[in-house]
């Protein structure tokens, strides 16, 4: 297949590049240039996806039997590139996320969930920042002539991860010592691995199929216990778990999915934050590696990669726990915890 990548050097996009690379397909890539170099094997094309001009030369280099956006988070800057590819491309593969479904986190969702309203011509300004990929969703189901596939994925993790929950738990663990782990081991998590994502939507394009999938790993399966045993193997620091349940957590100040990642309050708000059903996707044929190897890999390319230039962030906040912060909670529960 002919197909055209807009973004592909940071993450999940470059998953999709390395995939359809080693497949055999011809892939084209679209980006500033910014962020990474471009894979080799790839044409590449740099040009900024808000600029109409940039656009326009990007439709004029195709046709593409299927292009794959992993970088759209506005409706207008979307729906623009789907104006532009309409007629250029015969499938449109979206790549949205799991949390345009109401009621997550509150609740269970699956493709059959409402989506959060959007409207497809939004503004950034105009709309709480979670429902802007349910507007980019409809953009491209409005404004692109051809099939459309979109794509819910859950958490994503996996070598070159962004924006860095995994490899700040690995980064913690290759430090050693005792580990502040939040609320209580047994607690089940859904992640998934970029590259499971990768082959699913070429699967999905080399056979023709389109409609919507959420993409996560399976439910009630994995827990926060078996990822962080699993996080502390693989660094090989000899860092040990200290459980503190999470009243206590949130009494001291520490705050669930950013300061301690993929920790989500056992509460109503947030009960259904690891109830999200791949089934559909599953029967579909998306098959996920073991979460073990997903560690391991991403560990000897957090390796190679050495330490990071900055903290990892998602949106303004810093992700993980400050150390003083951690030494001094961990003291705070041995204090509670002994009488
Ligand atoms: N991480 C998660 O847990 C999670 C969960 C659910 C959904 N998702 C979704 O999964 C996707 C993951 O993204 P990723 O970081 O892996 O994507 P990526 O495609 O690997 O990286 C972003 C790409 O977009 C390009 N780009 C950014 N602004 C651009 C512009 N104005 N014009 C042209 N190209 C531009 C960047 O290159 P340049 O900077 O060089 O232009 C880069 O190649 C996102 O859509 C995210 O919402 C993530």
């Amino acid at each position: 297949m002919n197909i055209l990548i807009i973004g592909g050097s940071v993450f999940l996009g470059r998953a999709f590049v390395h995939e359809a690379v080693e497949r055999g397909h011809s892939v084209t890539v679209f980006n500033r240039g910014k962020s990474g170099p471009d894979m080799a094997g790839t044409k590449s094309i740099h040009g900024d996806r808000e600029n109409a001009a940039d656009l326009e030369a990007l439709a004029a280099a195709g046709p593409w039997d299927a292009v794959i956006d992993t970088s759209g988070f506005h409706p207008r800057t979307v729906g623009r590139s789907a104006r532009a590819l309409s007629g250029r491309a015969g499938t449109y593969l979206f790549v949205s996320s799991f949390h345009v479904y109401d009621p997550w986190p509150a609740g269970p969702v699956d493709e059959s969930s409402e989506r959060l309203p959007c409207p497809p011509d939004a503004a950034v300004e105009d709309v709480p920042g979670n429902a802007l990929k349910a507007g980019c969703e409809r953009a491209v189901e409005e404004y692109f002539d051809g099939e459309v596939c979109i794509l819910n994925p859950g958490l994503i993790v996996g070598p070159r991860e962004t924006p860095g929950r995994l490899l700040w738990w690995l980064e913690r663990m290759a430090r050693g010592g005792e580990v502040l782990a939040p609320g209580r081991a047994e607690q089940t998590i859904q992640l998934i691995d970029a590259r499971d994502i990768a082959e699913f939507g070429l699967d999905l394009l080399q056979t023709g199929a389109a409609g919507r999938y959420l993409v996560t790993g399976p439910k009630d399966t994995t827990t926060l216990g078996e990822l962080l045993e699993e996080c502390a193997r693989v660094t090989g620091a000899g860092a040990t778990t200290v459980w503190a349940p999470e009243d206590f957590l949130v009494e001291q100040g520490l705050g669930p999915w950013v300061e301690l990642p993929f920790w989500a309050l056992e509460q109503p708000a947030m009960a259904g934050a690891w109830a999200a059903s791949p089934a559909k996707a599953v029967a579909a044929g998306l098959r996920c590696r073991p979460l073990s190897q997903t560690v391991a890999d991403t560990w000897e390319w957090l390796r190679e990669r050495g330490p990071a230039d900055a903290p990892y962030r998602q949106g303004d906040a810093v992700i993980g726990v400050d150390p003083d912060k951690e030494r001094e909670v961990l003291r705070a529960w041995r204090a509670k915890a002994s009488g």
